[in-house]
């Protein structure tokens, strides 16, 4: 193989790597925003655990679940800024985004920006096995 095909192979190669990364990256950034769509539940028993107007954090699932005295809210996890996760502050009683510090009510609602649109609130429903799953409700 003589020298100057050899650089064409190995620049080809390399070009064609460079093609894969960037398709790949390109596909993340462009199926990030289904990443809510995946599936999301929980053990129903965890439904007893939880304590009137105390958040509590399902991490495995994304969910913020919020039990009153007559209902059950569920939300998305992540902040409607740029998808940071979101932390209950009990003190304060409201959720903080520790990325750029948006907040939200318990309700889901916001209360300082950059974020503009409430939390996304998700639908609970209860599967035939022992497990609720949390549905967007787009
Ligand atoms: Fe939450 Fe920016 S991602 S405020």
């Amino acid at each position: 193989m003589k020298r100057r095909s050899f650089f064409y192979l190995s620049l080809k190669i390399v070009g064609a790597f460079f093609l894969v990364v960037v398709a790949r990256a390109f596909g993340k950034f462009m199926f990030w925003s289904s990443e809510g769509s995946k599936i999301r539940e929980a053990p129903k028993a965890i439904l007893d655990k939880l304590s009137i107007g105390e958040p509590h954090h399902l991490v495995d699932a994304g969910v913020w679940l919020n039990k009153t005295p007559d209902s059950m809210t569920a939300f998305d996890d992540r902040c409607t800024h740029l998808g940071c996760k979101q932390k209950w502050n009990p003190e304060l009683r409201i959720y903080q985004c520790p990325c750029h510090g948006s907040e939200f009510d318990i309700n889901g609602f916001v209360l300082k920006g950059p974020a503009t649109k409430p939390l996304n609130k998700l639908r609970i429903i209860e599967s035939k096995n022992s497990f609720i799953e949390f549905v967007d409700q787009k």
